[in-house]
């Protein structure tokens, strides 16, 4: 399978670094070669019909930040969307910034490669939280493949999980923390009773909340995952205006000790249901499933014959996301042998 990256982050590099590790027994176990024929970051691309080496990927990138440095195949003239004209592959993997303005530049990318008959999966949930019948319904007229497990909650199972092993059940609802800033954020204002303010900078030094951190607290990200995890698994017709949102930079420390005094904890939790499609801060019991710590995700599916089935996982990280974007490719690669 050749494959073709644009973007090139901590998610791209990730899935560069697992093709690394991952490329030997992905061909002995299901008889499929990966190779990545074209990269590209908002730099410039590495472009090379033949295979790109990953390692040499990965080194250039962390040397001079720069693809397009790459030795004797770099283009510091094509760039993004231009790299789909210059190369032939057969799934593209979109790992670009989430932007939740207009869905760009993930949904012009994800178009062309349907366009051209080419299989598509992403790590990105802007566009699918504004677009999603469209971005599906393009795929289903083109007859390619579209996947985005590691849209919500990295390496967390939820999307091939509802649809495959919970395939006899059906599910009526989904309640999770699906953001791990936020519960990295809450989870050190109970273990320490600190402020919002101070843990907020914290997590910045760690490198857990961004510098501008309003996606994660204002409970934007939970929102998009909301989204599409209401669209895929339960079937709900929404976009990103129908959910309720209320993010976590209003909890104050005396709330969070008020509700441990009484057994509870204070949760960002994302609702998927018929009747609610919400993001807000709830109280949950200690000892329940919700009660997960630093950066993990959760999610408690509610079905008809399974009764509640709960996943937990890591939400982010570079290798972890990478490894749900592998299990896509190696799904397609499934249904093309
Ligand atoms: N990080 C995670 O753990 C995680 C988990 C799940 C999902 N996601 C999602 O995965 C996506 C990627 O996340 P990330 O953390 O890897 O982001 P990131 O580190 O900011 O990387 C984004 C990459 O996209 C490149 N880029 C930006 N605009 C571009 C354009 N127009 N054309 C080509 N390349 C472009 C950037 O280029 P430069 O390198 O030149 O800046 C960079 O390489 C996001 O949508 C995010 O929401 C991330």
């Amino acid at each position: 399978m050749r494959i073709c990256l644009i973007g090139f982050g901590a998610v791209g590099q990730g899935v560069v670094k697992a093709i690394s590790l991952k490329k030997r027994d992905i061909k002995n176990k299901f008889n499929m070669d990966l190779k990545v024929v074209g990269v590209s970051d908002s730099s410039g691309s590495a472009i090379n019909p033949g295979g790109l080496d990953e390692d040499l990927l990965l080194d250039i990138k962390s040397k001079t930040s720069k693809v397009s440095n790459y030795p004797k195949y770099g283009n510091s003239a094509i760039q993004g969307i231009g790299l789909l004209d210059n190369i032939d592959y057969d799934c593209l993997i979109e790992a670009t910034p989430t932007n939740i303005e207009t869905g760009e530049p993930a949904k012009s990318l994800t178009l062309k490669a349907f366009k051209d008959k080419k299989d598509v999966v992403t790590s990105n949930k802007g566009h699918l939280a504004l677009f999603y019948n469209e971005i599906i319904n393009k795929s289903k007229e083109n007859n390619v493949k579209f996947k985005f497990e590691a849209s919500v909650g990295g390496a967390m199972p939820i999307i091939n999980f509802s649809k495959k092993t919970l395939a006899s059940s059906k599910i009526e609802s989904i309640i999770g923390i699906l953001n791990g800033t936020t519960n990295f954020i809450l989870s050190r204002m109970t273990s320490e009773g600190s402020s919002y303010k101070n843990t907020l900078e914290e997590s910045q030094v760690l490198g857990i909340a961004e510098t501008d951190p309003s996606q994660d607290v204002e409970g934007i990200d939970a929102a998009c995952k909301t989204v599409i995890l209401a669209n895929s698994i339960l079937g709900i017709d929404c976009v990103y205006d129908d959910i309720e949102i209320k993010g976590i930079s209003n909890i104050t420390s005396e709330a969070i000790e008020l509700a441990k005094k009484e057994g509870y904890l204070i949760k960002l939790i994302a609702e998927v249901s018929k009747d609610n499609l919400k993001v807000a801060p709830r109280l949950v019991k200690k000892n329940s499933p919700y009660a997960v710590e630093g950066t993990l995700n959760m999610a408690t599916l509610k079905t008809d014959l399974a009764d509640d089935v709960t996943v937990i996982g890591k939400g982010a990280g570079s290798l972890e996301t990478a490894s749900a974007i592998l299990t896509d490719l190696i799904n397609i690669g499934k249904l093309k042998n």
